[in-house]
């Protein structure tokens, strides 16, 4: 159904007075409810490494709940020791992430054929020179902590084995190192956890209040509003959902000409939103899954819903391209299945008619393919 919206600008001035900070890359001046996170990571990490001591450290929790914010904070506020911050997505291993992390330093590294042997000695001479200790932040970690232990063990013990003063941050949804086998967990040492819960209802609502302030004019919203947008947002304890309803409904609020943001407005943002597929939720999958998940996509190209049979036609060629072994219907079935249960599937089982028996029918809601397909591409071509 079209929504009625009334047209009521009287002033004849847009809602948005500030666009910023109503982007995900904005980060406040003040990370509230996370002010004991921010304690603990200066308690066990940077502390520490000013007096010469590395401890590592992992930070996990959903989607949303202000993990990379905290980080970005951190970097903008703390000089030394020096924070250098990766997104793991965009590396294939932990070698070609830290011949970037050296690039960063301000020296050119190439990133192929280096021992570690050779990384760490090129850290360490940096380092030295500037007279301060590095503390690594890995962001989105999962992924590539389950391709590449070896690395981890390399990363967590390169304080013992090449002498460098240096700690690291794993950030991801789950707590990564649930990847790794009980021995590589033993080989890792000793490291400390750090979670970070979704939001509550008051908390969002807090946080979207802040930012209202500094991006709407007064008179553009209602507590009321506001109470709505945590309503939903609390679903997920997600802060990014939170502001990205409130992004949107604003525009959406300037477009027609409104003094005011509505419910209706609320409503429409929700619909463009997907919560559920964040790059950080995606670079969760395994290769299977992100295959299948492609095969899905491409049997939605001109379809709104597909079947089995679909996926069991194009999926070998999906597995071929991406060098794994094949895909028969049995493996279809137990991937999906996986898909479905963390929230990137639809499917239902309807009849199939006389004698037809019933047939599964799989569909994607809230996400256009076209941009599901890229990103999956994108993290697929990393793996490879
Ligand atoms: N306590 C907070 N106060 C104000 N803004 C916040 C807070 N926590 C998160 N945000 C904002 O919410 C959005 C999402 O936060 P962030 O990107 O840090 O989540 P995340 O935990 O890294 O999620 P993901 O796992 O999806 O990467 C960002 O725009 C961030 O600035
Ligand atoms: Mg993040």
């Amino acid at each position: 159904m079209v929504p009625k919206y009334t047209r009521n600008n009287i002033t004849g001035k847009l809602i948005i007075k500030n666009p910023d900070p109503l982007d995900f890359a904005y980060v406040p001046e003040r990370l509230r409810f996370r002010e004991q996170q921010l304690k603990k990571i200066r308690e066990i990490v940077l502390q520490p490494v000013r007096n010469g001591i590395f401890p590592n450290l992992v930070i996990y929790g959903a989607s949303g709940t202000g993990k990379t914010a905290t980080i970005k904070l951190l970097l903008r506020e703390e000089k030394s020791p020096t924070i250098i911050y990766e997104n793991a997505l965009s590396f294939g291993n932990i070698r070609t992430l830290l011949s970037d992390v050296i690039n960063k330093l301000g020296k050119v590294f190439p990133s192929r054929a280096a021992s570690y042997n050779q990384i760490f000695g090129a850290i360490n001479t940096i380092m030295k020179k500037r007279g301060t200790s590095l503390v690594l932040v890995i962001d989105e970690a999962s992924n590539i902590a389950r391709r590449d232990p070896d690395g981890f063990y390399n990363l967590f013990r390169s304080n013992e084995i090449y002498e460098t003063g240096m700690s690291t941050i794993l950030v991801s949804i789950d707590n990564p190192t649930i990847y790794f086998t009980e021995r590589d967990r033993k080989s890792l040492g000793v490291f400390s956890a750090l979670e970070f819960s979704k939001y509550t209802r008051d908390e969002l609502y807090g946080i979207i209040d802040d930012r209202c302030k500094v991006s709407l004019e007064d008179s553009a919203y209602t507590p009321s509003i506001l109470d709505y947008i945590s309503e939903i947002a609390e679903h997920f304890g997600s802060a990014r959902v939170a502001i990205e309803l409130l992004q949107k409904a604003s525009h959406i609020a300037d477009y027609r000409s409104s003094d005011t943001i509505e419910g209706e407005d609320i409503r429409a943002a929700k619909s463009l939103i997907n919560p559920y597929v964040t790059e950080s939720k995606l670079g969760e999958l395994e290769k299977e899954e992100l295959v299948l998940l492609l095969t899905v996509c491409s049997c939605l190209k001109n379809a709104t819903e597909t079947q089995l049979d679909c996926l069991v036609e194009n999926a070998p060629a999906f597995a071929e391209q991406y060098s794994m072994e094949g895909m028969d219907r049995k493996d279809i079935y137990r991937i999906l299945k996986k898909l479905e249960v963390v929230g990137f599937l639809d499917s239902k089982t309807v009849s199939g008619g006389d004698k037809k028996g019933v047939r599964k029918v799989i569909s994607i809601s809230d996400v256009p393919v076209a941009v599901l397909s890229e990103k999956i591409e994108l993290m697929l071509g990393q793996i490879a």
